[in-house]
């Protein structure tokens, strides 16, 4: 019998320190009015002080861990996806993992950029397939505030911090994840870059000085491409799950721009109230995008049990991915998660008392 992979946890989290597009005018030569129409960006999520990789990292994780009603000494697999570790090494995940209590987990760091999550997916769902691990935790998370020139308008307008995480549960029953798509092309690898720091030009004085450790983009070239991959990458996973457009009950593409997401939509023939939508609030979070959407979405009463998700990534490398889900999860259980911004929202399928004694 197929062994199928199931989300049965979600979770968020972002920091509480919000940056504005006004506060950003004190830092460069930007307006809102210029981010708000090139972007859609009206704010984003800087990390405190304290606040790492990992921090971000186990707070969503808990979420996704109380929602599915799983003790952290289950987990099989932790899986952070993310382009902006707590180091180069060791891998992130391990330090979550140890915080969670995660005792039995293996885990690892898996980069590819803002696409990293929809690799995550598909990497902890073929350890479900295969019947190596029955419980799997993904994060997509960044703190890429600190990995941005905040004298470089070109790149410090459009990105933010942010964790989101998902449980995905081995289950003979139908549903879960449906289909896939990932994608790479290495000839566009100097289009989204951090020069500095890698085997190509290892760290010292001299690249600290020309800033070769901050993120390097160029903008256009990187729009164009995303507009295109953005929409094969999704017909892609929807001709392996056997579905096509006019099936999907949502949308939940990667947050870059609101002007690149409107032209998929286009593209797709894709409703608005289809279609989910929150890089208003929080930026460019690259890994983290596609899971916060997922948990804002589901607390926001678009998604219940049976609907049709597909979830699409574009980022740097370049990398594009794709998951179809049939989410199978009662939407009132994020009313279990710790976390304020996981319970947020109206969940519209059952009521949330009987979630919680449940
Ligand atoms: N404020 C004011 N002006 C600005 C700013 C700013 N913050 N940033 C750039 N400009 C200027 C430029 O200097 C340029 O001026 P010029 O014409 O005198 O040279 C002008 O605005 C237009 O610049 P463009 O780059 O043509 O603007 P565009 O409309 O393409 O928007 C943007 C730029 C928002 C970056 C867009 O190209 C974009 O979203 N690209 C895709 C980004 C993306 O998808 N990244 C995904 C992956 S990220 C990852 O993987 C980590």
């Amino acid at each position: 019998m197929a062994i199928n992979a199931r989300i049965t946890g979600w979770g968020m989290y972002a920091p509480s320190r919000i940056m504005t597009n006004d506060d950003l005018t004190r830092l460069v030569d930007t307006t809102d009015e210029w981010i708000v129409s090139r972007t859609g960006i009206r704010e984003r999520r800087i990390a405190a002080d304290d606040e790492t990789t990992t921090s971000l990292s186990v707070n969503a994780a808990r979420d996704a861990l109380a929602v599915a009603g799983v003790d952290p000494s289950e987990l099989d697999l932790v899986i952070v996806a993310t382009c902006s570790p707590d180091y180069p090494l060791p891998a992130t995940a391990v330090t979550v993992a140890t915080a969670l209590g995660a005792t039995r987990a293996a885990g690892f760091d898996l980069q590819a950029a803002c696409s990293g999550f929809l690799y995550g997916l598909a990497t902890g769902s073929s350890f479900i397939g295969s019947g190596m691990y029955r419980n799997v935790l993904v994060i997509g998370v960044e703190v890429l505030s600190r990995f941005l020139d905040w004298t470089d308008r070109n790149t410090c307008v459009l990105f933010g911090d942010g964790a989101g995480a998902v449980l995905l549960q081995a289950s003979d029953q139908p549903g879960g994840l449906l289909g896939f798509n990932l994608f790479s092309d290495g000839t566009g690898f100097e289009g989204i870059i951090v020069p500095g720091g890698g085997s190509v030009c290892p760290a010292s004085p001299s690249t600290i000085a020309e800033g070769k450790h901050f993120i390097k983009m160029a903008g256009r070239e990187v729009y164009k491409y995303a507009t295109r991959q953005l929409a094969d990458s999704g017909v892609a996973a929807l001709r392996d799950a056997g579905l096509t457009v006019d099936q999907v009950d949502q949308f939940v593409f990667h947050q870059a721009n609101l002007r690149i997401i409107e032209n998929v939509q286009r593209q797709l023939e894709i409703p608005d109230e289809k279609l989910y939508v929150n890089i208003e609030k929080y930026g460019n979070t690259s890994a983290a995008s596609v899971p916060m959407a997922l948990v804002e979405a589901v607390a926001a009463g678009r998604i219940k049990p049976g609907d049709n998700v597909l979830m699409v990534a574009f980022g740097a490398g370049y990398t594009a991915g794709a998951a179809v889900v049939e989410w199978t999860a009662d939407p009132a259980r994020a009313f279990l998660a710790p976390g304020e911004q996981t319970r947020l929202g109206k969940p519209r399928v059952s009521d949330p008392e009987m979630a919680v004694a449940g």
